[in-house]
């Protein structure tokens, strides 16, 4: 049979395959909160422009609260021959109301419509993203407070670099979500224009207020421009992109969890919660959660790349290619949400096993920085020269065997006669991190401060 829609044009109805490549309702089915929303903002533009009528638009806006009760509670029955969430809601709304229904869609096409409502559910998902990542920063603000004495040894290369303070570590990703948050704030900002009243492409020749509806929708403004408004989906590409880089900050931080459970570390406990066991190795704890995390980044960068592939051809206005649009969007969401809460769980139950921080800094001569700077400050040797002087130090310790704190007098003399006791001073893992307080350092005084500054302002 011909479609209910446009079946006008039409003697015959889809081949089978046809409906089944050409349906999104099984994807595009979570609009229907946005969809019914915009409807019904709509509807009540075009009573009160006076497009239709006032007895209409009530039939319309009472049948759209139905059938959003019915959605709800799980009681409608979505059809994958009406193609969409669109004709889906439509039809069931003729079939409650009669041909007033046939009413609503003055003035519209689905082409703003999808528009309006795709931007309607990506505002909700940022705002749902920045609540997660308010209480990621908080649980690890609460354990970077927690542990701003805690001394570890820094990296580079992976190699023993300089001791930091854990503390201090942590924080590192407090700033970076706060960077996140930034972004999704700025899609936020820029995506908020409303679409609806573009209609196909063209604009429409009915007297509509467009005002009205972005107003009644929480949007700024009506978009400027009809083709604009159907053709762009740059909106759901800054959402996906700004996940990427969030995901890639998420990885980043599970890949260090990872490690620092792993023999040779063993800097933090996870808690069981956040842990599996072996079906065959009885002593096996693994973090699988944080495995999940680095891995799932991977589901979100590969959407980001899907959607630019969809969009990087297409001529304006729709096609509908753009119909592939949703399904990575709606994806990376739920892998972000479940990737935040999940690395905030982490966070909140993790032990950090500060013996073995602090044992791990007892080798890899990471104050020989420190040793350095104190031939600069108190031999006034310039710090090319004070660097080799060092990496001589380094390399008695390492044929001694010991540490450059337990390296003899003498010995360190035989290198550079001017050196005193005092050099000691400076060894100590301790002094090392106290003594870069300039800011933006490591010291714990600093992470302290970071912390309170960090709480005003995400507060
Ligand atoms: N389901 C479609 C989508 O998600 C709605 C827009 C259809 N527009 C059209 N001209 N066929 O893109």
């Amino acid at each position: 049979a011909a479609n209910a829609m446009w079946g006008g044009r039409f003697a015959a109805g889809p081949a089978a395959i046809m409906e089944r490549i050409n349906a999104s309702i099984d994807v595009d089915r979570r609009l229907y909160t946005q969809d019914i929303a915009a409807s019904r903002a709509h509807a009540a533009m075009l009573v009160a422009t006076g497009i239709i009528t006032a007895e209409d638009g009530d039939a319309i806006d009472r049948g759209l609260e139905t059938i959003l009760g019915e959605i709800d509670a799980g009681q409608f029955k979505f059809s994958a021959a009406l193609e969409d969430i669109h004709m889906n809601v439509e039809a069931r709304l003729r079939e409650l109301i009669g041909p007033a229904a046939g009413r609503l869609h003055t003035a519209r096409s689905r082409n703003d419509q999808v528009a309006t409502d795709f931007r309607l559910w990506v505002r909700d998902a940022i705002d749902q993203v920045d609540a997660g990542l308010a209480e990621l920063q908080a649980a690890l603000l609460d354990t970077a407070e927690a542990e701003a004495d805690t001394v570890m040894p820094g990296y580079t290369h992976l190699q023993a670099a300089q001791p930091v303070t854990f503390g201090h570590h942590l924080l590192a990703y407090v700033e970076m979500i706060g960077r996140d948050r930034g972004r999704f704030a700025d899609c936020r900002a820029r995506l908020n224009e409303s679409p609806l009243g573009a209609a196909a492409l063209a604009g429409t020749s009915f007297p509509i207020d467009r005002s009205m509806t972005a107003r009644a929708l929480g949007f700024e403004r009506p978009m400027a421009n009809s083709i604009d408004a159907v053709s762009d989906r740059d909106f759901a590409l800054e959402f996906l992109a700004a996940g990427s880089i969030l995901a890639v900050h998420l990885s980043r931080f599970a890949e260090e969890l990872v490690l620092w459970c792993a023999e040779g570390f063993h800097f933090v406990h996870l808690s069981d919660a956040f842990t599996t066991g072996s079906s065959i190795m009885p002593q096996k704890k693994n973090p699988d959660a944080a495995e999940l995390v680095r891995g799932k980044a991977g589901r979100v960068i590969g959407g980001l790349n899907t959607l630019l592939i969809v969009m990087k051809g297409l001529p304006l206005t729709y096609g509908k290619d753009m119909q592939e649009d949703k399904e990575p969007v709606f994806d990376a969401f739920d892998t972000l949400a479940l990737s935040i809460a999940a690395t905030a769980g982490m966070v909140r139950d993790l032990e950090a096993n500060r013996e073995a921080m602090r044992a791990a800094t007892a080798k890899g001569f990471l104050t020989a920085t420190d040793l350095a700077d104190w031939l600069v400050r108190v031999l006034g040797l310039p710090f090319r020269d004070a660097h080799h002087v060092t990496g001589t130090l380094v390399a008695r310790a390492e044929d001694q065997g010991v540490d450059l704190a337990d390296l003899p007098l003498d010995a360190m003399q035989a290198v550079e006669p001017r050196i005193t006791q005092d050099i000691y001073s400076v060894l100590t893992v301790e002094r090392s991190v106290s003594s870069r307080s300039a800011f933006g350092g490591t010291a714990p005084e600093n992470v302290r401060a970071a912390v309170k500054a960090a709480r005003e302002r995400w507060a």
